[in-house]
């Protein structure tokens, strides 16, 4: 089995969904270019039919982004899948990104249709993308929440029309990791000539379980996986890309590898927060604020032994620069002389003892305490 997991960002268009998130086409382009020195093998620069802006911004970046394979999404009907294809006329690399609903929740709901209607149109989606288009993605939406036999039905069939790549989503975030890996497997075992396309994922996170089910699709056989930098996206988000990558690379037994510049990760994630106008939470895995910060006395002290007492990932690995030891009422001695060691204050045992105690007082009443403090403390103190 192929070792090679493909990464397919779709921040600029599954992101780009979330309320006050918009880009204009300028925004867009500097992100996809940011996204092409990251190292993602598929960049879906949007939805060409939705907007006269969006068709335009997918048509700029197929001019300047040369590198990874760009997509366009469509519904499964012919005006979308045309309008995808012109949007895509200057890319190097292509690929058309077609689909309709596999539960039947959707198929009831969504579509009013039947199993039967589905399935055709489905076929005719894919056939027709294919003639214009070699690179043809399929989607099974709510394939989450989908009849495993009736999606691997559906699978076969798009398979047999031209598809590539077939994408098996999760889409309302319900799945949990052992049931998603379990359809990717049963679609991997029972899907005739499944190995003729490469099974995405594509995880929602709305019980916070996206990154989860993604690493379980892969580990069942899917060789790309659908995700945003910053895990963002409507509602409660798609995959983070960071966290799929590193949950990859710190487990080198799963033998599975992606192409990411992992140290791109810290300064992309900030880019896209600010051209997006979305803080990152501070405790999120691999690019908040917090990420490699140690406040605690105990952990302070562990890791200025060896890092590696609390820190799983070498934050240079992933541009977030050194760890931080942050001093708060909760740290101890050892942080306290480290960090007035690094302002080039150096304190006998005696005055760090009598340092630490002025120090406890002055923590209790203030949350974050600044070199700036602590030089006055220390000058206070040898006065
Ligand atoms: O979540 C989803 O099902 C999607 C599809 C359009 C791929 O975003
Ligand atoms: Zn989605």
């Amino acid at each position: 089995m192929d070792n090679k997991v493909y990464v397919f960002d779709t921040t600029l268009r599954d992101g780009e969904q979330v309320p006050g998130c918009q880009l204009n086409t300028e925004e867009k382009i500097e992100l996809a270019k940011e996204l092409e020195y990251l190292g993602v093998d598929i960049i879906e620069a949007g939805f060409p039919i939705s907007s006269p802006a969006d068709f335009r911004s997918v048509q700029e970046i197929s001019k300047v982004v040369k590198e990874p394979v760009i997509c366009g999404l469509s519904r499964a009907v012919e005006k979308d899948i045309q309008t995808a294809a012109d949007a895509l006329v200057y890319a190097k690399r292509k690929r058309i990104h077609t689909g309709l609903g596999a539960s039947d929740f959707h198929i009831q709901h969504k579509f009013r249709s039947t199993r039967e209607q589905i399935l055709e149109q489905a076929q005719r989606a894919v056939k027709f993308a294919k003639s214009l288009v070699e690179d043809v993605e399929f989607y099974a939406e709510d394939a989450g929440r989908a009849d495993v036999v009736f999606l691997a039905q559906m699978i076969e069939l798009v398979i047999a029309a031209g598809a590539t790549v077939v994408n098996i989503p999760d889409t309302t975030g319900y799945c949990l990791p052992h049931e998603y890996g379990e359809k990717i497997k049963y679609l991997k075992e029972n899907v005739k000539n499944i190995d003729k396309a490469i099974i995405s994922v594509h995880c929602h996170n709305d019980l916070g379980l996206a990154t989860a089910n993604s690493v379980y699709g892969l580990m069942n056989g899917a060789r790309q996986v659908e995700c945003t930098i910053n895990g963002i996206g409507e509602r409660a988000g798609n995959t983070s890309l960071e966290e799929v990558v590193m949950v990859l690379k710190t487990h080198p037994y799963l033998n599975l590898q992606t192409n990411i510049n992992t140290q791109h990760l810290n300064p992309i994630s900030k880019i896209v927060s600010r051209t997006m106008r979305m803080p990152v939470q501070p405790n999120k895995a691999i690019v908040g604020a917090n990420a490699f910060a140690h406040s605690s006395g105990i952990h302070q002290d562990g890791v200025l032994k060896n890092r590696e007492n609390y820190e799983i990932i070498d934050p240079v690995e992933v541009g977030a620069g050194d760890s931080q030891i942050v001093l708060t009422a909760r740290s101890g001695r050892a942080a306290l002389n480290f960090r007035l060691e690094k302002l080039g204050i150096n304190l006998g045992r005696e005055e760090l003892n009598e340092a630490y105690e002025r120090f406890l007082v002055l923590a209790d009443s203030k949350k974050n305490i600044t070199d700036a403090d602590l030089e006055e403390l220390v000058e206070k103190q040898l006065v």
